[in-house]
């Protein structure tokens, strides 16, 4: 089976050199274009879904949304040789995208909260589940899920929800329309995306980053809580955190708690 044969019938448009797909419903757009990438499908396939059954989000949670009530895209990027050895960039790179849309197209000032989710009133607006398809000890493809409440009704349905959630409505007062906000966001992923490899990308992060120089409790991977201040992120996507007696740690996998 072919990556085209499987989307012959799904509408594309391009933008900004992205060939991205609609779909109406599916169980994941991570785990179709996954699915895309182990067939073949090159750099700058993007799908999106007005709905998913099966959303998926970082440490096993769901992701569900009411139709027309959040964007879900997904995007396939080939990482080039300079990338390999950026890849956690890839999450930055989507973030930072999108918070130049949100400043630029809506007026809005919203944040980087690391690893992986966008901040807006000091609530998650957009969490990114970033994946790739390993060669080796090369990403053959990443795909970067982004996910973004657009109405109230778009984390209603979300289990697990640890962090206080919010969408684009509450604080605007209307609807961004999706298509808008999904055709300027690709745009700006294309546009930020040769900078990546460049060291000013981590200045940008950290000028966007949340919480620095301020305590924060962190999650590890089991579940356990402690306390640092947090003092930036590193040039290799670590977060770097200095526990309460001083001593200073990197941190790769953690989740800052509530
Ligand atoms: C998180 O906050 O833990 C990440 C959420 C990522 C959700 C997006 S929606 C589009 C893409 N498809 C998925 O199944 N997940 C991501």
């Amino acid at each position: 089976m072919s990556y085209q044969s499987l989307l012959k019938d799904t509408p594309a448009k391009e933008v900004a050199g992205f060939r991205v797909y609609t779909l109406e419903e599916t169980g994941s757009t991570n785990d179709d274009l996954l699915k895309l990438a182990k067939l073949g499908a090159p750099d700058g396939v993007a799908l999106s879904a007005l709905k998913q059954r099966k959303g998926r989000g970082r440490l096993d949670r769901t992701w569900l949304g009411k139709p027309g009530q959040s964007l879900a895209l997904s995007v396939l990027l080939r990482p080039t040789k300079e990338e390999q050895a950026h890849l956690l960039r890839f999450t930055a790179l989507a973030g930072l995208a999108l918070l130049e849309v949100l400043k630029t197209r809506y007026g809005l000032q919203t944040m980087l909260k690391w690893p992986n989710d966008v901040l807006l009133d000091g609530a998650k607006v957009c969490g990114i589940l970033t994946e790739s398809l390993w060669n080796g000890n090369q990403a053959d493809a990443v795909v970067i899920g982004i996910g973004v409440n657009l109405g109230k009704e778009a984390y209603q349905g979300q289990q697990n929800l640890r962090y206080k959630a919010i969408s684009l409505e509450e604080h605007l007062g209307y609807l961004v329309s999706i298509e808008e906000l999904r055709d300027a966001l690709l745009e700006s992923i294309q546009n930020l995306r040769p900078g990546m490899i460049q060291e000013d990308f981590i200045f940008s992060w950290n000028r966007n980053l949340a919480f620095v120089g301020e305590r924060v409790q962190i999650l590890n991977e089991k579940g356990e809580t402690e306390w640092f201040r947090l003092k930036g992120v590193q040039s290799n996507g670590a977060l770097l955190v200095e526990d309460m007696s001083g001593q200073l740690r990197q941190l790769y996998s953690s989740e800052i708690a509530p």
